[in-house]
């Protein structure tokens, strides 16, 4: 009812809309324009905002989505975008069919505007370049149009704004794009362009929005794109050649021009060349690509930078201390590179940065003290580094901001900090993974009641769980494999327990020596993804209330001792993907209901002592022999069969 009533709104306002301007213009459209949005509406199959219905008669300008020239009575404007904003709830549409070339009829076209569709079809219209010189905005974003950008693009010299991404566009980006004088904002992410950025992007200077993230470009950044000088946003991220190359197999002259450049953007980046380049730059990506040499220190130009992303290259060399003058900064990834040296004190005078994560690199020697000045920074990630801290300095846990804290495999000693109970702000992610930390897991742990995410595997703990770790009713994630602790699981599946499906998802308490309570876990934490109990000397039986874990993905009790016949409710969690039961004392027969774990892919039962016919069918009988071997008598697909 309130549907129907919000449609009537919205029709209402198109049609005013549309209607108003061309309403002196006479009662008949132009020719050429109706019969182009006749043939444009041909080709769609399905509209299901209805728009499409009204366009009937030959007043076209009064039509929904359409605006003319009320002098020349031309049309001006195709606006129907898939997603509709009303000032009460916005409202997601879609239409499905195919691109008329015909539209290139409208010549006096500024706007084309069918973003958000989905389901639109076919190609640009090669011609579009000659046929619609007025056009200043085209937005395509979001549908299934493929095939190259024209050539002819590049005579649009009123384009301002041309948004293609989210499509299947392939092939080379054409060199005529530096034609289009007028552009202010260029978005091509996600699709499948290949070739090389052509050098004429750097000619479009009114440039505000450059993004071309999420294709398979290739070769090196354009050595003059520093001459942008009113950039605001570079993204030029995640141009890897994943998976199929982009040109048929049988062209061998361009898969070795691929071969020769790589098949990354590579090579160093190239700007800003000189001071005051590129002033009003906000936003740069440039990770997941393979760029190397360093991180050219001419980087503290860029003074209006708020987030910059180098993360997953392969640059090389210190971490440059003109970074210290980025003023604006708040994000800063330098993650998976080969960064090396110490990190420079200047980084203390960030004052405005969150995050800075600079993980998997090579750095090395202590925190520079500097910065624990960042009064804002809410995550610190220096995982995996040649940092040999042996314990993390107090002023760490003084921050007032951070929430986020990743040192896995920084060489820290000793106890659990107690500092982390006294810390000023809420902790929610804490990883100390790889590291030799000795001593219990402490009992004032249940304290950090926000905490989402706690790793502290691979290191040496020796206690029990402590019981107050029930108290942490926001845990989503409890990586505790690795470790030499003992004693119960029980309290784990308490954990939250007054929420029937908590946040809890993901356990490992795998590789440890606990020895006891899963037999009685009863029907708590319903919303368990990942459970890993194996290597420990956990023994009894799996209780039937397992079959109530319905988001279960992968269930590990292998190398345990555990015994009993399996529960016949093991079949009733039917999200389970993998499940490993191996090494264990199991008895009896494979439960039929089994059977009913059809999204099955790994299934390890070997080593038990289970006997009696494999139920038959799938997926029980497509898991290899050796999913079932080292029992006392198990018979049937995929083994031999049994003996009448
Ligand atoms: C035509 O449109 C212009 C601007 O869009 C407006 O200023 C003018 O009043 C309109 N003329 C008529 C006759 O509607
Ligand atoms: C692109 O095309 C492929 C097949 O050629 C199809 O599987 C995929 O869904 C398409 N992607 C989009 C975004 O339409
Ligand atoms: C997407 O476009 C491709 C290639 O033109 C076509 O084969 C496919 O049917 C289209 N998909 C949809 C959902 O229209
Ligand atoms: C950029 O424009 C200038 C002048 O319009 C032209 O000479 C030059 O060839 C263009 N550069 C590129 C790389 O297209
Ligand atoms: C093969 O690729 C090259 C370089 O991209 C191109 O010039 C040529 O026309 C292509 N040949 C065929 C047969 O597609
Ligand atoms: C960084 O700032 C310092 C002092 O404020 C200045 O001397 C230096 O030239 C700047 N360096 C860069 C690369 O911006
Ligand atoms: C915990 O840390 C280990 C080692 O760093 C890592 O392999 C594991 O994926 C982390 N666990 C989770 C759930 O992220
Ligand atoms: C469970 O943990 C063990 C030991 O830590 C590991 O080898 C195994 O791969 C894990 N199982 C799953 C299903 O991830
Ligand atoms: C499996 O679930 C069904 C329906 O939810 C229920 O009736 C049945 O008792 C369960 N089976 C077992 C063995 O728990």
């Amino acid at each position: 009812m309130g549907y129907q009533l919000l449609w009537v709104v919205v029709m209402f306002t198109f049609m005013t809309l549309g209607g108003g301007k061309g309403s002196t213009a006479g009662e008949v459209g132009n020719p050429n324009d109706l019969m182009g949005l006749r043939s444009f509406k041909a080709g769609i199959r399905s509209d299901t905002s209805g728009r499409l219905k009204t366009w009937v008669g030959s007043n076209c300008c009064k039509w929904a989505g359409i605006s003319c020239d009320n002098t020349t009575g031309r049309v001006t404007e195709l606006r129907l975008p898939g997603f509709i904003s009303t000032e009460e709830a916005p409202i997601q549409t879609s239409m499905e069919g195919w691109l008329s070339p015909s539209i290139t009829l409208l010549t006096s076209l500024e706007v084309i505007d069918l973003s958000e569709q989905g389901d639109i079809s076919g190609e640009i219209p090669p011609l579009i370049g000659f046929c619609l010189p007025k056009l200043k905005k085209l937005y395509l974003l979001r549908n299934n149009l493929s095939g190259q950008v024209p050539e002819s693009i590049g005579k649009l010299s009123n384009l301002e704004e041309l948004f293609l991404q989210e499509n299947n566009f392939s092939g080379f980006l054409p060199s005529s794009l530096g034609n289009l004088k007028s552009l202010t904002r260029l978005s091509l992410y996600s699709n499948q362009f290949s070739g090389t950025i052509p050098d004429s992007v750097t000619n479009l200077t009114k440039l505000v929005s450059l993004d071309l993230h999420s294709n398979s470009l290739t070769g090196h950044i354009p050595e003059k794109i520093g001459e942008l000088q009113v950039l605001q946003e570079l993204d030029l991220s995640n141009n890897r050649l994943s998976g199929k190359l982009p040109i048929s197999l049988t062209n061998l002259t361009a898969i070795s021009s691929i071969l020769l450049d790589g098949n990354y953007l590579e090579g160093e980046i190239p700007f800003p060349s000189a001071p005051g380049k590129m002033p009003s730059l906000g936003f740069l990506g440039l990770q997941n690509n393979r760029l190397t040499g360093r991180i050219p220190d001419a980087f503290g130009y860029l003074v209006s930078l708020q987030r910059l992303n180098l993360a997953n290259n392969g640059l090389k060399g210190a971490v440059p201390s003109s970074l210290g003058n980025l003023s604006a900064l708040r994000e800063l990834y330098l993650n998976g590179n080969q960064l090396s040296g110490k990190l420079p004190k200047s980084l203390g005078q960030l004052s405005q940065l969150m995050l800075l994560t600079i993980s998997h690199n090579l750095i090395e020697g202590s925190l520079p003290r500097e910065l624990s000045s960042l009064q804002g920074l809410q995550t610190l990630d220096m995982s995996f580094n040649r940092l040999k801290l042996t314990s993390i300095p107090d002023w760490v846990f003084k921050m007032p901001s951070l929430g986020q804290i990743f040192m896995a495999g920084c060489g820290i000693q000793g106890k659990i900090p107690e500092i982390l109970q006294a810390m000023p702000s809420l902790l929610q992610e804490l990883d100390l993974s790889v590291n030799h930390l000795t001593g219990s897991i402490p009992a004032w742990i249940g304290s950090l009641t926000e905490l989402y995410s706690l790793n502290l595997s691979r290191n040496a703990l020796v206690s029990k769980i402590p019981d107050t770790i029930t108290n942490l009713h926001a845990l989503g994630m409890l990586d505790l494999h690795s470790n030499k602790l003992t004693g119960s699981v029980n309290q784990v599946f308490k954990i939250g327990r007054s929420y029937a499906a908590g946040p809890l998802s993901y356990i490992d308490l795998s590789d440890n020596s606990f020895s006891s309570g899963f037999e009685k876990i009863g029907g708590t934490q319903l919303g368990i993804q990942l459970l890993n109990l194996s290597h420990n000397f956990l023994k009894g039986r799996i209780p039937s209330s397992i079959g109530g874990f319905r988001s279960m993905q992968s269930l590990d009790l292998s190398y345990n001792g555990f015994g009993f016949n399996l529960p016949g409710s093991l079949g009733n969690v039917s999200s389970l993907e993998t499940l490993k039961l191996q090494k264990n004392q199991f008895t009896g027969i494979i439960p039929h209901g089994l059977l009913k774990l059809k999204k099955l892919k790994e299934l390890d039962l070997s080593d038990n002592l289970l006997e009696g016919e494999i139920p038959a069918g799938k997926p029980l009988s497509d898991f290899p022999k050796n999913s079932y071997s080292g029992n006392r008598g198990l018979c049937g697909k995929p083994l031999a069969p049994c003996k009448v």
